[in-house]
Protein backbone atom coordinates (compact mmCIF):
# COMPACT_ATOMS: atom_id res chain seq x y z
CA UNK A 1 0.00 0.00 0.00
CA UNK A 2 1.68 3.17 -0.71
CA UNK A 3 -1.00 5.68 1.60
CA UNK A 4 1.69 6.03 4.44
CA UNK A 5 -0.52 5.70 7.73
CA UNK A 6 0.44 8.02 10.62
CA UNK A 7 -0.49 7.21 14.48
CA UNK A 8 1.30 10.04 16.44
CA UNK A 9 1.12 14.10 16.40
CA UNK A 10 4.87 13.98 16.12
CA UNK A 11 5.02 11.77 13.35
CA UNK A 12 2.23 13.45 10.96
CA UNK A 13 3.69 16.93 11.75
CA UNK A 14 6.91 15.86 10.82
CA UNK A 15 5.48 14.06 6.97
CA UNK A 16 3.20 17.30 6.67
CA UNK A 17 6.42 19.54 7.04
CA UNK A 18 8.76 17.71 4.44
CA UNK A 19 5.92 18.02 2.19
CA UNK A 20 5.70 21.70 2.32
CA UNK A 21 9.20 22.16 2.64
CA UNK A 22 9.42 20.70 -1.03
CA UNK A 23 6.35 23.52 -2.39
CA UNK A 24 3.75 21.09 -1.27
CA UNK A 25 0.24 22.98 -0.16
CA UNK A 26 -1.66 20.71 2.40
CA UNK A 27 -5.01 19.63 2.59
CA UNK A 28 -6.76 17.80 5.14
CA UNK A 29 -10.25 15.78 5.62
CA UNK A 30 -11.36 15.04 8.64
CA UNK A 31 -13.09 11.66 8.89
CA UNK A 32 -14.71 9.52 11.92
CA UNK A 33 -13.86 6.51 9.27
CA UNK A 34 -16.55 3.52 7.72
CA UNK A 35 -15.52 5.81 4.63
CA UNK A 36 -18.00 6.23 1.80
CA UNK A 37 -18.41 7.95 -1.56
CA UNK A 38 -19.38 10.88 0.53
CA UNK A 39 -15.88 11.47 2.01
CA UNK A 40 -14.88 10.03 -1.74
CA UNK A 41 -15.76 13.26 -3.15
CA UNK A 42 -14.31 15.45 -0.51
CA UNK A 43 -10.94 13.25 -0.38
CA UNK A 44 -10.97 13.67 -4.31
CA UNK A 45 -11.61 17.50 -4.47
CA UNK A 46 -8.17 18.35 -2.19
CA UNK A 47 -6.63 15.50 -4.20
CA UNK A 48 -7.45 18.19 -7.44
CA UNK A 49 -6.80 21.15 -5.16
CA UNK A 50 -3.39 20.33 -3.05
CA UNK A 51 -0.45 18.91 -3.61
CA UNK A 52 -0.12 16.70 -0.06
CA UNK A 53 -3.75 15.26 1.17
CA UNK A 54 -3.89 14.25 4.65
CA UNK A 55 -7.07 12.20 5.51
CA UNK A 56 -7.85 11.60 9.41
CA UNK A 57 -9.67 9.17 10.76
CA UNK A 58 -10.31 9.55 14.64
CA UNK A 59 -14.22 8.61 15.89
CA UNK A 60 -14.22 11.65 18.49
CA UNK A 61 -15.66 10.58 21.65
CA UNK A 62 -16.55 14.34 22.54
CA UNK A 63 -19.08 14.95 20.37
CA UNK A 64 -21.03 11.86 20.89
CA UNK A 65 -23.68 12.97 23.53
CA UNK A 66 -24.77 9.39 23.94
CA UNK A 67 -22.38 6.55 25.09
CA UNK A 68 -23.81 3.80 22.84
CA UNK A 69 -23.86 5.55 19.81
CA UNK A 70 -20.21 6.12 20.62
CA UNK A 71 -19.80 2.35 20.96
CA UNK A 72 -21.28 0.74 18.07
CA UNK A 73 -20.11 3.67 15.87
CA UNK A 74 -18.77 1.38 12.46
CA UNK A 75 -14.75 1.21 13.00
CA UNK A 76 -13.15 -0.37 9.21
CA UNK A 77 -9.79 0.83 9.68
CA UNK A 78 -8.33 -1.60 7.25
CA UNK A 79 -11.36 -1.42 4.37
CA UNK A 80 -10.93 2.73 5.03
CA UNK A 81 -7.08 2.65 4.23
CA UNK A 82 -7.33 0.57 1.07
CA UNK A 83 -9.95 3.08 0.45
CA UNK A 84 -7.54 6.28 0.77
CA UNK A 85 -5.43 4.91 -1.10
CA UNK A 86 -7.48 4.31 -4.12
CA UNK A 87 -8.36 8.13 -3.78
CA UNK A 88 -4.98 9.47 -3.95
CA UNK A 89 -4.59 10.08 -0.06
CA UNK A 90 -1.18 11.17 1.04
CA UNK A 91 -1.06 9.83 4.68
CA UNK A 92 -4.41 9.09 6.70
CA UNK A 93 -3.77 9.81 10.00
CA UNK A 94 -5.28 7.46 12.57
CA UNK A 95 -4.19 8.41 16.09
CA UNK A 96 -5.43 6.55 19.22
CA UNK A 97 -7.45 8.13 21.87
CA UNK A 98 -4.65 8.56 24.22
CA UNK A 99 -2.73 10.59 21.19
CA UNK A 100 -5.75 12.66 20.97
CA UNK A 101 -6.65 12.97 24.58
CA UNK A 102 -4.05 11.98 26.61
CA UNK A 103 -5.40 13.15 30.10
CA UNK A 104 -8.98 15.04 30.80
CA UNK A 105 -9.14 17.84 27.76
CA UNK A 106 -9.60 20.98 29.85
CA UNK A 107 -10.08 23.82 27.08
CA UNK A 108 -13.11 23.68 24.14
CA UNK A 109 -14.21 25.86 22.28
CA UNK A 110 -17.24 27.73 22.96
CA UNK A 111 -19.17 27.40 19.96
CA UNK A 112 -22.14 29.94 20.19
CA UNK A 113 -25.57 31.30 18.54
CA UNK A 114 -24.55 29.14 15.22
CA UNK A 115 -24.77 25.90 17.34
CA UNK A 116 -27.76 26.62 19.23
CA UNK A 117 -30.36 25.19 17.08
CA UNK A 118 -31.40 21.97 15.24
CA UNK A 119 -28.55 19.60 15.70
CA UNK A 120 -27.35 21.77 18.58
CA UNK A 121 -30.70 21.85 20.61
CA UNK A 122 -31.40 17.88 20.29
CA UNK A 123 -27.48 16.45 20.19
CA UNK A 124 -26.62 19.04 23.67
CA UNK A 125 -22.35 19.30 23.49
CA UNK A 126 -22.38 18.10 20.09
CA UNK A 127 -20.75 21.00 18.30
CA UNK A 128 -18.62 21.69 21.15
CA UNK A 129 -16.95 18.26 20.79
CA UNK A 130 -16.96 18.62 17.12
CA UNK A 131 -15.17 22.03 17.07
CA UNK A 132 -12.67 21.46 19.86
CA UNK A 133 -12.10 18.49 17.86
CA UNK A 134 -11.70 20.14 14.78
CA UNK A 135 -9.59 22.56 15.99
CA UNK A 136 -7.57 19.92 17.57
CA UNK A 137 -6.93 18.29 13.97
CA UNK A 138 -6.41 22.05 12.14
CA UNK A 139 -3.40 22.52 14.70
CA UNK A 140 -1.87 19.23 14.45
CA UNK A 141 -2.06 19.68 10.56
CA UNK A 142 -1.42 22.85 9.74
CA UNK A 143 -3.19 23.04 6.67
CA UNK A 144 -3.67 25.47 4.18
CA UNK A 145 -7.54 24.37 3.21
CA UNK A 146 -9.48 21.96 5.17
CA UNK A 147 -12.41 19.77 3.37
CA UNK A 148 -16.15 19.53 4.68
CA UNK A 149 -19.54 18.23 3.29
CA UNK A 150 -22.59 20.22 2.93
CA UNK A 151 -24.36 16.65 4.01
CA UNK A 152 -23.45 18.52 7.95
CA UNK A 153 -24.06 22.01 7.14
CA UNK A 154 -24.48 23.41 10.37
CA UNK A 155 -21.45 21.09 10.96
CA UNK A 156 -19.40 23.56 8.44
CA UNK A 157 -21.08 26.11 9.62
CA UNK A 158 -19.97 26.24 13.16
CA UNK A 159 -16.43 25.55 11.96
CA UNK A 160 -16.47 28.30 9.60
CA UNK A 161 -17.45 30.58 12.30
CA UNK A 162 -14.81 28.96 14.42
CA UNK A 163 -11.91 29.63 11.91
CA UNK A 164 -13.48 33.03 10.91
CA UNK A 165 -13.59 34.09 14.67
CA UNK A 166 -10.17 32.65 15.92
CA UNK A 167 -8.28 33.47 12.83
CA UNK A 168 -7.04 30.04 11.83
CA UNK A 169 -4.92 30.71 8.80
CA UNK A 170 -6.56 28.07 6.72
CA UNK A 171 -9.14 28.00 3.96
CA UNK A 172 -12.44 26.14 4.32
CA UNK A 173 -13.80 24.11 1.14
CA UNK A 174 -17.60 23.04 1.69
CA UNK A 175 -18.16 20.02 -0.82
CA UNK A 176 -21.89 19.24 -2.15
CA UNK A 177 -23.86 16.35 -0.47
CA UNK A 178 -23.55 12.98 -2.16
CA UNK A 179 -26.55 10.87 -2.69
CA UNK A 180 -28.11 7.41 -3.74
CA UNK A 181 -30.13 7.51 -6.66
CA UNK A 182 -33.33 8.14 -4.70
CA UNK A 183 -31.56 10.82 -3.07
CA UNK A 184 -31.01 9.30 0.09
CA UNK A 185 -27.52 11.69 1.31
CA UNK A 186 -24.63 8.79 1.91
CA UNK A 187 -23.90 8.54 5.65
CA UNK A 188 -22.25 5.70 7.99
CA UNK A 189 -25.35 5.28 9.87
CA UNK A 190 -27.19 3.95 6.64
CA UNK A 191 -25.80 0.78 6.62
CA UNK A 192 -28.07 0.26 9.82
CA UNK A 193 -31.22 0.35 8.12
CA UNK A 194 -33.05 -2.98 7.67
CA UNK A 195 -34.27 -3.47 3.89
CA UNK A 196 -37.48 -1.95 5.03
CA UNK A 197 -36.12 0.70 7.01
CA UNK A 198 -33.97 1.86 3.62
CA UNK A 199 -37.22 2.04 1.63
CA UNK A 200 -38.82 4.47 4.30
CA UNK A 201 -35.44 6.44 4.65
CA UNK A 202 -35.67 8.66 1.41
CA UNK A 203 -38.83 10.42 3.49
CA UNK A 204 -36.29 13.17 4.77
CA UNK A 205 -34.86 14.12 1.37
CA UNK A 206 -39.08 14.11 -0.01
CA UNK A 207 -39.85 16.09 3.04
CA UNK A 208 -36.73 18.37 1.77
CA UNK A 209 -37.14 18.68 -1.67
CA UNK A 210 -41.17 19.32 -1.23
CA UNK A 211 -40.39 22.31 1.09
CA UNK A 212 -37.95 23.11 -1.53
CA UNK A 213 -40.38 23.68 -4.23
CA UNK A 214 -43.12 25.44 -2.01
CA UNK A 215 -40.43 28.09 -1.46
CA UNK A 216 -39.57 28.11 -5.16
CA UNK A 217 -43.16 28.59 -6.00
CA UNK A 218 -43.39 31.68 -3.89
CA UNK A 219 -44.62 29.98 -0.01
CA UNK A 220 -42.89 32.63 2.62
CA UNK A 221 -44.39 30.88 5.54
CA UNK A 222 -42.51 28.44 7.39
CA UNK A 223 -44.98 27.09 9.07
CA UNK A 224 -46.39 25.71 5.23
CA UNK A 225 -43.13 24.39 4.53
CA UNK A 226 -42.66 22.75 7.85
CA UNK A 227 -46.91 21.62 7.71
CA UNK A 228 -45.96 20.11 4.40
CA UNK A 229 -42.86 17.87 5.60
CA UNK A 230 -45.05 16.52 8.25
CA UNK A 231 -47.41 15.24 5.73
CA UNK A 232 -44.95 13.51 3.88
CA UNK A 233 -43.51 11.84 7.10
CA UNK A 234 -46.97 10.99 8.15
CA UNK A 235 -47.43 8.73 4.91
CA UNK A 236 -44.11 6.61 6.16
CA UNK A 237 -44.57 4.67 8.64
CA UNK A 238 -41.38 4.14 11.34
CA UNK A 239 -40.68 7.50 10.35
CA UNK A 240 -40.17 9.57 13.44
CA UNK A 241 -39.35 13.40 12.72
CA UNK A 242 -37.20 14.42 15.39
CA UNK A 243 -37.08 18.16 14.00
CA UNK A 244 -38.01 20.28 10.70
CA UNK A 245 -36.42 23.70 10.17
CA UNK A 246 -36.21 26.92 7.78
CA UNK A 247 -32.97 28.53 8.78
CA UNK A 248 -30.98 31.56 7.87
CA UNK A 249 -27.82 30.07 5.81
CA UNK A 250 -25.28 31.73 7.23
CA UNK A 251 -26.35 31.96 10.75
CA UNK A 252 -28.17 29.22 11.40
CA UNK A 253 -31.58 30.48 13.22
CA UNK A 254 -34.84 29.62 12.66
CA UNK A 255 -36.65 31.85 10.40
CA UNK A 256 -40.18 32.06 10.30
CA UNK A 257 -41.13 34.68 7.42
CA UNK A 258 -38.95 33.25 4.08
CA UNK A 259 -36.14 35.35 2.54
CA UNK A 260 -33.77 33.44 0.25
CA UNK A 261 -31.49 32.00 0.29
CA UNK A 262 -32.34 30.26 3.05
CA UNK A 263 -31.55 26.47 4.39
CA UNK A 264 -34.08 23.61 5.27
CA UNK A 265 -32.44 20.90 7.39
CA UNK A 266 -34.35 17.83 8.60
CA UNK A 267 -33.38 15.23 10.74
CA UNK A 268 -35.57 11.58 11.35
CA UNK A 269 -35.48 8.43 13.86
CA UNK A 270 -36.19 4.97 11.55
CA UNK A 271 -35.91 2.65 14.97
CA UNK A 272 -32.89 3.22 16.21
CA UNK A 273 -31.03 5.08 13.40
CA UNK A 274 -30.99 9.12 12.94
CA UNK A 275 -30.78 10.67 9.93
CA UNK A 276 -29.89 13.99 9.04
CA UNK A 277 -30.09 16.02 5.90
CA UNK A 278 -30.43 19.39 4.19
CA UNK A 279 -30.84 21.69 0.64
CA UNK A 280 -30.19 25.16 0.11
CA UNK A 281 -33.05 27.05 -1.37
CA UNK A 282 -32.92 30.08 -3.56
CA UNK A 283 -29.80 30.15 -4.80
CA UNK A 284 -28.21 29.09 -8.26
CA UNK A 285 -25.99 26.28 -6.76
CA UNK A 286 -28.70 24.05 -5.44
CA UNK A 287 -27.45 21.14 -3.46
P1 LIG B 1 -17.91 12.04 9.37
O1 LIG B 1 -19.35 11.83 9.71
O2 LIG B 1 -17.03 10.85 9.13
O3 LIG B 1 -17.86 12.95 8.08
C1 LIG B 1 -16.64 13.42 7.57
C2 LIG B 1 -16.92 14.45 6.50
O4 LIG B 1 -17.59 13.82 5.40
C3 LIG B 1 -17.84 15.59 7.00
O5 LIG B 1 -17.35 16.83 6.53
C4 LIG B 1 -19.17 15.22 6.37
O6 LIG B 1 -20.00 16.34 6.14
C5 LIG B 1 -18.72 14.59 5.05
N1 LIG B 1 -19.79 13.74 4.50
C6 LIG B 1 -20.42 12.70 5.09
N2 LIG B 1 -21.39 12.21 4.30
C7 LIG B 1 -21.39 12.96 3.16
C8 LIG B 1 -22.15 12.97 1.96
N3 LIG B 1 -23.14 12.11 1.76
N4 LIG B 1 -21.85 13.90 1.03
C9 LIG B 1 -20.85 14.80 1.24
N5 LIG B 1 -20.09 14.84 2.35
C10 LIG B 1 -20.35 13.94 3.30
O7 LIG B 1 -18.38 14.83 10.30
C11 LIG B 1 -17.60 14.13 10.94
O8 LIG B 1 -17.19 12.89 10.51
C12 LIG B 1 -16.99 14.59 12.27
O9 LIG B 1 -17.92 15.40 12.94
C13 LIG B 1 -15.64 15.32 12.11
C14 LIG B 1 -15.78 16.62 11.30
C15 LIG B 1 -14.60 14.40 11.46
C16 LIG B 1 -15.10 15.72 13.52
O10 LIG B 1 -14.95 14.59 14.33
Amino acid sequence: MNVVVSNTIADLRRRVREARQSGASIAVVPTMGALHEGHGRLIERARAECGFVVVTIFVNPTQFNEPADYARYPRTLEADLTFCEARGADVVFAPSLEEMYPREQQAFIETGKVAQFMEGRFRPGHFRGVATVVAKLLNIVGPDKAYFGQKDAQQVAVVRHMVEDLNFPVEIVEVPTVRESDGLALSSRNARLSAEERRVAVALYEALTAGGDLIAGGERRSIEVKRCAAEVFARCPGVRPEYFEVADPVRFTPVERIECPVRILGAIWIGQTRLIDNVLVGTEAQD
